[in-house]
Formats: C-alpha cells, sequence, structure tokens
C-alpha cells in the first residue's frame, strides 16, 4: 500500500477508537462519592473497633501463589475451580489475585513468624478482594472486605468473642437488625462420616440435582447444603444435619459456643445448612444478615458477612499448628444499606469557604491555605473558579459558617471581608488577623 494511503488507514483508525472509549470491566465498579464516604465512614469504624478489641492491622499483597489458594481455600471449591483470577507471569510464576484475604493472612501469620510473638496475634485487613462471579446485585467481580482474624486459641469463648465483635462492627456502622446464623461442621473425623451420610442420602436424588450439585455430589457433598437452586430445596428437608453427627469433642465444643451466647444475650438462628464455600473451616461457622438483606435483584438473600473457626489452616500450609478464628464483611453488601438511610453519612462541611476576586486574590488564597494546616478551622476554597456565583454556590455546598471574600481592593489595603452566610452581615479586617477573627468567630 502506498504509504499516503497506509498513514490515512491508521488516521481513521485511530478516529474509530476515538468514538469507542476504553469501559470498566464487567464486574468491576468505581468507588465515587456518596459509596465513597461510605468507605471512609466504615474503615474509621472499623479502626476504632478494632483497637477496642486489640487487633492490630496487616496489610497482605493482593497477588498471590495460586497454591496458596489452592490448599486453603481448597482446590475443588468453586472460589478455586470457577472464580479466581489465575494466570501466568512472564517469568512463569503461577499466580492469583486474592479471592479473599485468610489464606494471606496465614500465611503472613507463618512467614512472619508470629507464632513467636506474644499471643494471641489478632489481626485486621481491609482492601479490594477478585471473584470471577456473574455480576448482580451485591456482587461484584472486583469487591472490598474488611477482614478479621484471631490466631492462637482453641477456647469456644473465642469463637463467641468474634462473632460478637462482627455484630458490634455491623451495629457501630448503622445497621439495624442485625441476624447471626451459626452452625458447627465439625472436625475432619466427624465431618468424614457426616459425608458418607450425607452420600448415601442423596445418591438416590443426584438425578434430579441441578448440574452444580451434580458435579459437586462428587467434589464437595457439603456444598449441596447451601445450593439456592429451586430444583434442590425440596432434598435439604429431610438431609441428615451436621449436628447429629459431631463428635465428642465437636460436640462440647458448640454446646460451649451455644451457652456463651446465651449468657452474653447473643442472638442468633441455628442454621444446618450453613456449611461455608471455603474448605478451611472447622467446628462453628457463622454469617451475618440483616433481616432485609435480600438481594435487590430478587435472588437469594446476600450476607453482610461470615466467617468461622479454621484450625487446621496453619498444617494446611505446613505452618505450626494455629487454632484461629475470623470473618470477613463485604463492604460494598454494608454501603448499600447504608445508602438506602442518606442521614447515615455526614455531608462534607467546612466553617470558611475562602471567595476571591482578580487574579492577585487568587494567588493570596492560596498562599493562606498553608497557614491553616494546623488549625482548627475547617476552610475551603477552589482557587480554579474564577465566577463569584460559583464560589458562593460551593461555600453554601460545603454548609460554610463564613466566606473571607478577598478582592482587587482588599489585596491593595492589606484586608479580608468577613460574610457571614447566614445573616449576610459583612465585616472588614486586616488581613493578618484572619486566624484569629475565624478562631474567634467558628462555633
Ligand atoms: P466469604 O463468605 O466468602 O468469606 O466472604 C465474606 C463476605 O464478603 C460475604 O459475606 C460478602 O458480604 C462479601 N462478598 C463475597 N463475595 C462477594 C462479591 N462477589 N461481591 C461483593 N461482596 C462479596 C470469606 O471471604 C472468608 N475469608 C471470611 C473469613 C475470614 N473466614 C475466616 N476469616
Amino acid at each position: 500500500m502506498p504509504r499516503r494511503k497506509k498513514e490515512q488507514g491508521k488516521v481513521s483508525r485511530d478516529r474509530k477508537s476515538l468514538k469507542h472509549p476504553v469501559q470498566i470491566l464487567k464486574g468491576m465498579h468505581d468507588v465515587v462519592y456518596p459509596e465513597v464516604a461510605y468507605f471512609e465512614q466504615l474503615r474509621s469504624v472499623c479502626q476504632e473497633v478494632a483497637s477496642r478489641y486489640g487487633y492490630g492491622f496487616l496489610e497482605v499483597p493482593v497477588l498471590e501463589h495460586q497454591d496458596l489458594f489452592k490448599k486453603s481455600v481448597g482446590g475443588t471449591t468453586d472460589i478455586v475451580q470457577k472464580e479466581m483470577y489465575a494466570f501466568k507471569t512472564r517469568g512463569g510464576d503461577e499466580v492469583a489475585l486474592r479471592p479473599e484475604f485468610t489464606a494471606g493472612m496465614v500465611r503472613a501469620y507463618i512467614e512472619n513468624g508470629m507464632s513467636n510473638w506474644p499471643q494471641p496475634v489478632k489481626l485486621w485487613t481491609w482492601g479490594p478482594a477478585f471473584r470471577y462471579e456473574n455480576p448482580q446485585a451485591g456482587r461484584y467481580r472486583q469487591f472490598w472486605q474488611i477482614d478479621f482474624e484471631y490466631f492462637t486459641s482453641a477456647d469456644p469463648i473465642v469463637d463467641v468473642e468474634v462473632m460478637q465483635m462482627g455484630v458490634d462492627l455491623l451495629k457501630s456502622f448503622g445497621i439495624k437488625n442485625v441476624c447471626l446464623e451459626l452452625n458447627s461442621i465439625g472436625c475432619w473425623g466427624c465431618r468424614d462420616t457426616y459425608r458418607k451420610q450425607l452420600k448415601n442420602y442423596y445418591r438416590s436424588k443426584k438425578r434430579k440435582l441441578c448440574l452444580d450439585c451434580k458435579s459437586r455430589f462428587d467434589k464437595n457433598i457439603l456444598r449441596l447444603l447451601d445450593c439456592k437452586n429451586e430444583q434442590c430445596q425440596p432434598f435439604k428437608t429431610d438431609a441428615p444435619q451436621m449436628l447429629d453427627y459431631l463428635c465428642k469433642e465437636c460436640n462440647a465444643h458448640f454446646k460451649k459456643v451455644l451457652g456463651y451466647c446465651e449468657e452474653l444475650g447473643l442472638g442468633y438462628v441455628l442454621n444446618p445448612f450453613l456449611v461455608r464455600g471455603l474448605d478451611y473451616y472447622n467446628r462453628t461457622v457463622f454469617e451475618f444478615f440483616t433481616q432485609n438483606s435480600e438481594n435487590e435483584g430478587g435472588g437469594a438473600k446476600l450476607a453482610l458477612g461470615g466467617g468461622g473457626r479454621f484450625d487446621y489452616s496453619t498444617q494446611l500450609l505446613a505452618g505450626p499448628e494455629t487454632p484461629a478464628c475470623g470473618f470477613a464483611l463485604g463492604v460494598e453488601r454494608i454501603a448499600t444499606l447504608l445508602g438506602k438511610d442518606p442521614k447515615s453519612i455526614s455531608e462534607p462541611t467546612v466553617d470558611a469557604y475562602f471567595v476571591q476576586i482578580g487574579e492577585p486574590a487568587r494567588v493570596r488564597v492560596l498562599g493562606l491555605i498553608e497557614k491553616f494546616k494546623r488549625c482548627r478551622v475547617r476552610i475551603g476554597f477552589d482557587v480554579g473558579r474564577e465566577s463569584l456565583r460559583a464560589q458562593f454556590k460551593s461555600a453554601d455546598r460545603f454548609h460554610a459558617q463564613f466566606a473571607v471574600i478577598i478582592g482587587e481592593k482588599e489585596i491593595f489595603d492589606n484586608t479580608f471581608i468577613l460574610r457571614d452566610m447566614v445573616s449576610g452581615i459583612q465585616e472588614t479586617f486586616p488581613i493578618d488577623t484572619l486566624m484569629d477573627v475565624l478562631r474567634d468567630r467558628v462555633k
């Protein structure tokens, strides 16, 4: 092709691509106002509650070896088999974006020698996790989790402390009607016996199960119990229940958990079908709901969070035996609930809004901002705006008590005008008294 024609072809291709902007990936979402304000609010409540319960903060990487999740979450789980963002790096490492935090937290516990720290070790973290799920209301491919893990105690009272903290957190976020569902899935020993019973029960019904359950029958029979598909529901009613197969030790543990809940007045609902979708759990498992946490799309009800005991997980990763218990909460699901009650979030406010007229005043305002860094007066400004009307509108939006107005005359006289935004009364002061005047006037 002659060179000019080739270039023309390239230009028209470029123009075409301009008409097709690159869009966000399916199932991902930007966190913008007001959701971002809920995120910030949730994080600061977490910090407060975490320190009350003695948890330290920890960051774990977004990217880990695939093996970490295969070994701890479980190679036959939906999360690992169907939902993990897994790929090979240029160097040939098989890695995955974390689908959850617990596996990384356990790896960090082992790798940082935390078994030698003063025990118990209580850790929390927060950040995005990734699951290649079918996007729908409350279900994203990148979503945020708040994660709390309590290492080194097999005592049933710890299960209750962890669950109580989850309820406490959700209530501190302002969520009403928090409901805790609870079950025990026993230890490796008694769960094996139960699995066999469940298989015997479902064998004759296998033909009538949904496709997913047919494949779970061999790979992960327990998951048949939390299948949400309509056609599988009728078989659950008569299915054997784990609680009837708990060994002596697991039974005693669970009885103590229920006893402590009652003593503490921690309300719960026993759900014999609660098995959780991750393999590392043993004994106590639980999920948090609100009374109205139905899927907005009309589907199955969505949990705000879930967790349980995971006493085997350090061993699964070749670490020292370390009983542990924890939970994670879904940040978007909580933010959505808060969004239904607009009063639950405070709007951004400032005490004084700087309004400038003309180029020299713009520069002066920018110079003044620096001085307010360590002052208790909260200020707002936008030197990018020239229109007076737009600046006053902004001052209103931020509910400013005062406007500090600087125009050409004020630059010349070295003064500023203080306007009370409610009464409209204006007074003029020397510029070098600005900080004192504001400190004095701001309520
Ligand atoms: P999980 O039940 O898989 O547990 O997730 C915890 C919470 O994360 C869910 O209850 C839900 O609120 C939120 N979540 C999960 N998947 C999605 C999604 N696709 N979109 C939006 N939100 C979602 C765990 O991840 C365990 N690691 C919890 C744990 C901690 N167990 C012991 N320690």
